[in-house]
């Protein structure tokens, strides 16, 4: 069975760096890791809706550690804390402070500039922060979920429907997206709108 498809299929077992950080130790293929994963993420959504979110608080290092802890924090350890390695995606970990306060800064000036529209601004939003990847994993769905709650909560508007997909899998949606983060990359963010919207 080729590696591809025993990762469609949910079965590949996490190799012992992966386990290494897991806070449950029954899980030993990522089709358990992503189901995990993933009923931990809904209750984190069940938490942003009761929350009541105000900008002020959304837009800070604590509230972008804080989600990714209420996303992953039943699954990981390292919940909620930044990386302190480097990856293959990602800037040098030692900047991620740094670039993050750059991006809240920027993104600030924007919603009061009305530089871009509320839903441009989301997505500026989500690729930067996808693109510093603060967290050892899980930053593709937390930049979404920052994306989601910007819309909603600081310009009272409908969240993004992502292609009705998580993206966890290596589908054609996924190729799609990662497709629109690269044209992102080359400075034209209209297709990663675009792939939000639908
Ligand atoms: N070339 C790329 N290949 C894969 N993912 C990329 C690439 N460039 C940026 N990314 C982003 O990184 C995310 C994957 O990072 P990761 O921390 O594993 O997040 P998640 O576990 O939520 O998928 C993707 O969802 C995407 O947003
Ligand atoms: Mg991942």
């Amino acid at each position: 069975m080729g590696l591809e498809l025993q990762y469609k299929d949910g079965q590949t077992p996490l190799d012992e760096e992966e386990k290494e950080g897991l806070k449950i130790k029954s899980i030993s293929t990522q089709g358990e890791l992503d189901e995990f994963e993933q009923l931990n993420i809904e209750k984190a959504i069940e938490w942003t809706i009761h929350a009541n979110l105000k900008s002020e608080r959304i837009l800070t290092e604590k509230f972008i550690k804080d989600l990714h802890k209420k996303m992953y924090g039943d699954v990981w350890k390292w919940a909620g804390e930044f990386r302190i390695t480097d990856k293959n995606i990602g800037i040098n970990w030692i900047q991620i402070g740094i670039e993050l306060k750059n991006l809240i800064d920027d993104t600030k000036y924007w919603i009061e500039n009305k530089t871009f529209s509320p839903k441009e601004i989301a997505i500026r939003f989500k690729h930067r922060i996808v693109a510093i990847h603060c967290f050892h994993n899980g930053n593709g769905r937390h930049s979404r979920m920052m994306a989601d709650i910007i819309i909603e909560s600081i310009f009272g508007k409908e969240i993004f429907s992502w292609h009705k997909s998580n993206m966890v899998k290596a589908d054609e949606t996924r190729k799609v997206y990662i497709k629109a983060l690269r044209e992102a990359d080359n400075g034209n963010i209209n297709p990663l709108i675009k792939f939000a919207e639908n």
